[in-house]
């Protein structure tokens, strides 16, 4: 196992607080978290320095899992195909941007996108703070292609390898390429939202990568990946329900197809994650264990926007408040996949795989407690303005 300190950035936001329920206060033994470094928030100095992107500050461990277990996903290249590779759809069979679009070649064009801004106009700030970070969210897709490139065994080593793992890769990246495309194009067309600024978080976002901890194990990296695509379906899920409810059926039209995929891709990775349980249920049960120790970090946790040190932070409390993607939400699909993975029925475990199977079992319920407790003594948020629509305040 290398170790290697990760440089001091600053910018550097937290992550929020049902990102990290903190419910244990235990940290993985294998890595520490020191504070997290900040300094100046002003784009004056920012723009006197060279890029320096935000970073999570603890030390950083790769390449974690034992090189013998390499052989295991090397193994598992048929299997893959038959059993992953089927939930990816023909290219012919998917829908794209432009079936959710004004087309732009028609004499209705200019009609059709003022009935879309019409529309537009009824959802409120608090809905589009939420829309614009899932988009920002999705538009930082090629750092999630790196992420699942830095995993031992299972990377594309070529860019254009044969294998099933890096035949997933590339095309469920290329699945995922049309989520963000089709929210940053009706983003643009509502003419609800500060482009440049939104343009401007999305290049900081890639910039700065991710941190998922995720260690190149692709034992830790499908655990992240299963849990991730489940966030999504539930906050697209969302946003789906509520432009229904503010009667834009269009959107909710967009979000709910942009869900369906996210789906169909969970499905994907809890069946990898279902198959290490059925091979090597110890070596996995430890690594559920270490990820949920460790917390889920959301995708976007280093967004910055040049203005807000703590954008992220302000984004997440707005979807917290306005239910598109709560600590709940990170309880509920941790009950799912403790489920989904029969984790409470597992049998022939070592002793301290037992130990993390009591722990991941229970950690639900103490997130729950704990989440209640906050929510009873939680005051009403501030209010905060924020660059994507124009330093409109929205509260927290
Ligand atoms: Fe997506
Ligand atoms: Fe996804």
């Amino acid at each position: 196992m290398a170790l290697k300190v990760s440089h001091v950035g600053f910018q550097s936001p937290k992550l929020p607080s049902f990102t990290l329920p903190r419910s244990s206060g235990v940290r993985s033994p294998r890595v520490s978290m020191a504070s997290t470094v900040r300094s100046t928030t002003k784009e004056v100095d920012t723009m006197k320095k060279p890029f320096s992107p935000p970073r999570e500050v603890h030390i950083q461990v790769t390449h974690s899992m034992p090189p013998e277990k390499v052989e295991i996903f090397k193994s598992l290249n048929d299997w893959a195909e038959e059993n992953i590779l089927i939930h990816l759809k023909q290219v012919e069979q998917c829908w794209q941007p432009q079936d959710f679009l004004p087309e732009p070649s028609s004499d209705g064009f200019i009609e059709e996108v003022n009935e879309l801004r019409e529309r537009a106009k009824e959802l409120p700030d608090d809905y589009f703070v939420c829309l614009v970070g899932d988009m920002i969210t999705e538009e930082a897709l090629p750092t999630y292609q790196t992420m699942l490139n830095t995993l031992d065994g299972v990377r594309d080593e070529t860019g254009a390898s044969p294998t099933s793992w890096a035949i997933w890769t590339r095309a469920w990246t290329a699945e995922e390429n049309r989520h963000g495309d089709l929210l940053n194009k009706y983003l643009y067309l509502s003419g609800r939202v500060d482009m440049k600024q939104v343009e401007k978080t999305i290049q900081y976002l890639i910039g700065s990568g991710m941190d998922p901890r995720t260690e190149n194990s692709p034992y830790l990296g499908f655990i992240y990946t299963s849990f991730q695509e489940r966030a999504t379906f539930i906050s697209h899920g969302n946003t789906a329900r509520h432009a229904k409810e503010q009667g834009d059926l269009k959107l909710a039209q967009i979000c709910g197809t942009i869900a369906a995929d996210e789906r169909r891709h969970e499905t994907a990775y809890t069946k990898i994650v279902e198959k290490l349980f059925e091979i090597d249920p110890d070596g996995t049960i430890l690594a559920f264990e270490d990820m949920m120790r460790k917390k889920i970090s959301m995708p976007a946790h280093l967004m910055y926007d040049g203005r807000d040190d703590n954008l992220f932070e302000h984004f997440s409390a707005v979807a917290q408040r306005i239910g598109v993607y709560t600590a709940k939400d990170y309880a509920d699909i941790l009950e799912h996949l403790v489920k989904r993975w029969k984790i409470e029925s597992l049998t022939g475990l070592s002793g301290r795989g037992e130990v993390a199977q009591e722990y991941v079992c229970t950690l639900a319920s103490r997130i729950r407690r704990l989440e209640e407790r906050a929510q009873s003594r939680a005051k009403q948020g501030p209010e905060v303005a924020f660059s994507w629509i124009f330093d409109r305040k929205v509260r927290l």
